[in-house]
């Protein structure tokens, strides 16, 4: 991974979008699916084309992200999932077309926009304890030391490690130290939330428990998402909408819509017939192209 990766958008103080949910926060009343795109375009890929050399990666590929939406990407390894992240974030620049964020073309990453990784290994450092990892988005805002381990002992305290702040990166768990990226992407308070496969190297329940976070988190402060996994199961479980892309090149195959209630429960919204049913259809599309 990139230096710039751990570091982008690392200084973010700004606004935060209304909350996607108002006051239902993840585990409460079901409520229903909020309408789709009700806040407008706050992210777009543009008729973008990627190409290394000779080789395509992704092609002609148009997509807007409404704010507040969370949008989920599946597809076969090496299909252009994390070259379309790095495309939104402003790491990579389009071949052709272009990336907008509010509006503007990105040239290069965003301040309010935070980067989860799947190697939180590589994107913790392993020098700073859990409260300094986090602090290190909060030091570039200016906000008053004691202002700040407030903050820090409630971001902690979301994630599940509260009362291991002292602990440094080496003597957490793998869950641990995702929650522990995941804490300080939310210092940044950011409008985006892109994630690249960040519970691949999870156990089923921490990363169900982390999914569940996830969704209280962007309940709460209306944060827009765009989650990149492997796993069908879990985009539909998150998605507002989940995109298939198709391999060499990578071009989107297919888009649901995933109209299941919020806040979602991992025992009943699993056992939905409409999860079942969208698990098919995407297991069919996901099966159709494998190489
Ligand atoms: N720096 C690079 N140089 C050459 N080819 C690259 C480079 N980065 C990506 N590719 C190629 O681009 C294609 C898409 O890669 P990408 O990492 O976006 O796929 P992915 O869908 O995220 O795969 P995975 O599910 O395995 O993470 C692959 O064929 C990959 O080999
Ligand atoms: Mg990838």
């Amino acid at each position: 991974m990139l230096d710039d990766e751990a570091t982008a958008g690392l200084e973010f103080a700004g606004d935060v979008p209304a909350a996607r949910e108002s006051g239902a926060a993840h585990g409460g009343i079901m409520s229903p699916q909020r309408a789709q795109n009700p806040g407008g375009t706050l992210l777009q890929l543009r008729d973008v084309t990627f190409s290394i050399g000779a080789q395509v990666i992704l092609e002609n590929i148009d997509l807007e992200i409404g704010k507040g939406e969370f949008v989920c990407v599946v597809g076969v390894s090496g299909c252009g999932k994390t070259t379309m992240l790095r495309l939104l974030a402003g790491l990579l620049t389009p071949t052709k077309g272009a990336a907008y964020y509010r509006g503007a073309a990105v040239s290069g990453p965003q301040q309010d926009i935070a980067l989860v990784f799947q190697d939180y290994g590589k994107a913790l450092l392993p020098w700073r304890n859990a409260a300094g990892n986090v602090s290190l988005a909060l030091e570039p805002t200016g906000v008053p030391r004691r202002v700040r381990a407030a903050r820090i002992e409630a971001l902690l305290k979301k994630v599940g490690l509260e009362g291991h702040a002292t602990k440094f990166p080496g003597e957490m768990s793998g869950g641990m130290q995702q929650g522990l990226q995941i804490a300080r992407c939310l210092a940044q308070t950011p409008a985006v939330l892109l994630m690249d496969e960040p519970f691949g190297a999870l156990d089923a329940m921490t990363r169900q428990g982390l999914q569940d976070e996830i969704l209280s988190i962007v309940a709460l402060s209306g944060a827009t998402g765009f989650f990149v996994t492997h796993d069908t199961e879990e985009a539909i479980y998150l998605a507002d909408r989940v995109i298939g892309l198709l391999p060499r090149p990578g071009r989107i195959g297919t888009s649901f819509t995933i109209n299941l209630p919020r806040p979602r429960d991992q025992i009943t919204t699993r056992e939905h017939p409409e999860f079942l049913r969208l698990r098919r259809e995407l297991l069919d599309f996901v099966k159709a192209h494998e190489a």
